[in-house]
């Protein structure tokens, strides 16, 4: 999405404009893949606040789809731009974190070795501040079931196990005036046609028929501890 397709596929709107003027400017080969907008809001039914995220603290949201999660997290130290690859070796630009410290990122929350993902009532895979069992540094995402870890603060790419591309990132853009943060598109190894798959008949019961329509509008900010019962820790 070039950023005169994305202000023309954009609905009049502050948020809108201000999410145009955020637009990173991509490499050529890079293929964001542009969704309706999503304003993040707290459990509160607020817009969120950029400056009103713990650092090195588990949030999650659901995007682009109804049942698809994401982990949003502000690192506490700015995410510089990364060139990184998918598993069919298609390269792209991460552009950073965005914030006043472009120090916050947010990444699909589905492990892209078997597509393991945190629901209401477990999480094998989360954001650790300090080194899990098998892990190879702090602050990294840890997926218990076999292991796979990614470095948030270098677009999720794969520092250990089996996973064969990074998290697939969401982008963001940051309102400096309001402060808030819009979803707006996705970059890099989407596995959400795997995941619908994978999980038909699980999500029909977690969130029913809704699973797969779009988010538009709004989504709500939840932390993990709150938004899911039991998150394993390995
Ligand atoms: S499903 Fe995450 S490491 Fe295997």
């Amino acid at each position: 999405m070039d950023r005169r397709s994305f202000i023309e596929s954009c609905t009049a709107g502050a948020a809108c404009i201000s999410a145009a003027a955020a637009l990173p400017v991509f490499a050529a080969d890079a293929k964001p893949r542009a969704y309706p907008q999503a304003l993040l809001m707290n459990d509160k039914g607020e817009p969120l606040k950029a400056s009103s995220l713990k650092p090195l603290t588990n949030y999650v949201f659901h995007y682009p789809f109804e049942a698809t999660p994401v982990f949003l997290l502000e690192l506490g130290k700015p995410a510089p731009p990364q060139s990184l690859s998918t598993k069919n070796r298609d390269a792209y630009a991460w552009p950073g974190g965005v914030g006043p410290r472009r120090s916050v990122v947010a990444y699909s929350a589905i492990c892209a070795h078997q597509l393991v993902y945190p629901t209401r009532d477990v999480s094998f895979i989360s954001f650790r501040k300090t080194r899990a069992q098998r892990g190879v540094q702090d602050e990294l995402i840890h997926c218990c079931a076999d292991h796979s870890q990614y470095d948030p603060a270098r677009g999720a790419r794969v520092l250990s196990g089996p996973a064969s591309q990074p998290l697939c990132a969401v982008l963001l853009a940051h309102d400096t005036k309001a402060d808030t943060l819009t979803a707006y598109a996705t970059l890099g190894g989407e596995l959400f046609d795997d995941f619908f798959r994978k999980y038909e008949m699980k999500l029909s019961l977690e969130v029913g028929p809704k699973a797969r329509n779009s988010v538009t509008g709004e989504a709500v900010v939840r932390e993990l501890e709150k938004f899911c019962r039991n998150p394993i820790q390995c």
